[in-house]
């Protein structure tokens, strides 16, 4: 089998983690990283183990060894560096938010379609095997006539006023932190494992914490390494939001981001009610899927190929008892993504599960809502998305 070359752009936090999924693939090369610097870059390659170093994400993306890009950088980054991948023909692996506003993410969508290349967004968490199978479960009738969707995605580790990064600053991070950061997880979760829209919102959204104290070099996330002399800097974007939602179908919902939260490291929580059966799944204890009946006792469904079905047995590789994690969900979504390239990316080969610029872009929308919505004091707002194809 031919071999896929792969490069890196912004070997920061998450950079590590899709490296060690590709790493895992098996049959792809990781050729080089680019950094913000020569330096920075040559230092995160050896600490990965990778060859090639570039102080220029350009010159990376010129390199004809490579084939594939994953762009990790800030989120300010995603817009430039993803148009110059896709301006060269290669296939892009894009962290999520897709870009820092609906109008850049548009056109990040519509270009990779008219490139005809790969284009994927890292919404990992549609790679949890419960998270599929709760999916299913909906998909083919056993929770249907879904009524109420609704859950949180709570951090807390901007609890400490002296954690400051771009993703605080408006211009890098973007007008929103934690609804574009984690808020975006959520809205698509919800979405992909309901299979309904989120039609229109009503934000409340707050800052916590106003004024945090930087140390200058931006740190990487959940990182307590930003030490030494400090300068206050005004925060605008929110640290906190509660949302309500009203979905396509008429079902309604809820929900809750934050990330100052004490206690709370990487909360994700989805609970699914239909008029059969209720689905939850929590991130802490991704192995399980709590079902909620009205006529007989509850259930917990365990993570076990022999209980599983469809995509979520394609994305079981242990057998029960034998916990499964978040690197194995993000895993699972790149191997995917791989897998549809190398068929050729054609949007009819998709995996179902695989995330895609399209909904990197109506992620965008979603929360470009309720941000329109919370500013204008709390009012229904709709989410304006332009389907594929439409003008
Ligand atoms: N899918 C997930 O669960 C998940 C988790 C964390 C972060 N993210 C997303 O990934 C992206 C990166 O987040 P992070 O937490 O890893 O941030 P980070 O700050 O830890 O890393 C970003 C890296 O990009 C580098 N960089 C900055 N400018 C660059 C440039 N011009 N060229 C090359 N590299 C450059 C920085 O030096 C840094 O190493 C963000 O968009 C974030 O939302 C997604």
């Amino acid at each position: 089998m031919k071999r896929i070359g792969m490069g890196l752009i912004g070997p920061g936090f998450v950079a590590a983690h899709h490296i060690d999924a590709v790493r895992r693939l098996g049959d792809v090369d990781i050729v080089a990283i680019a950094g913000s610097s020569q330096a920075s870059a040559e230092r995160k390659a050896r600490e990965y183990k990778v060859d090639r170093a570039y102080g220029d994400f350009n010159a990376l993306i010129a390199d004809p060894d490579i084939q594939v890009i994953h762009n990790t950088t800030p989120n300010y980054m995603h817009f430039p560096v993803v148009m110059a991948i896709l301006a060269a023909g290669k296939h892009v692996i894009s962290d999520k938010p897709l870009a820092l506003n609906p109008e850049q993410a548009l056109a990040m969508r519509d270009a990779a379609i008219a490139a005809g290349v790969g284009h994927v967004v890292t919404f990992n968490y549609r790679g949890n095997p419960l998270v599929q199978q709760a999916r299913e479960m909906v998909a083919q009738g056993a929770a249907r006539g879904v009524n109420f969707v609704h859950g949180y995605y709570l951090q807390d580790w901007m609890t400490d006023p002296n954690v400051y990064s771009w993703r605080s600053d408006a211009a890098k991070g973007g007008a929103t932190s934690a609804l574009g950061d984690i808020g975006s997880h959520w809205c698509d979760l919800a979405e992909h494992v309901s299979g309904l829209k989120i039609d229109s919102v009503l934000a409340d959204i707050t800052t916590v914490i106003p004024v945090r104290y930087s140390a200058g070099a931006s740190a990487e996330a959940f990182s307590k390494e930003n030490k030494g002399e400090r300068t206050p800097v005004k925060v605008t974007s929110e640290d906190l939001a509660s949302v309500l939602l009203r979905f396509d179908s008429g079902a309604k919902g809820s929900f809750s981001v934050g990330q100052v939260l004490p206690g709370h490291k990487n909360d994700v929580e989805l609970e699914i009610n239909s008029s059969k059966l209720s689905l939850k799944w929590r991130q802490e204890q991704q192995n399980e899927l709590w079902i909620g009946r009205h006529d007989q006792p509850n259930g917990l469904m365990m993570k076990d190929p022999g209980l599983v079905s469809g995509e979520a047995l394609r994305y079981t590789h242990l057998p029960g008892g034998h916990q499964e994690s978040w690197a194995d969900a993000f895993t699972n979504i790149i191997r995917d993504g791989y897998a549809w390239i190398r068929n050729g990316a054609a949007m009819k080969d998709k995996p179902a599960p695989l995330p895609t610029f399209d909904d990197g872009y109506r992620s965008t929308c979603i929360i470009d809502a309720m941000l329109k919505s919370a500013h204008a004091g709390g009012v229904w707002q709709r989410v304006h998305y332009m389907p594929v194809g439409k003008k």
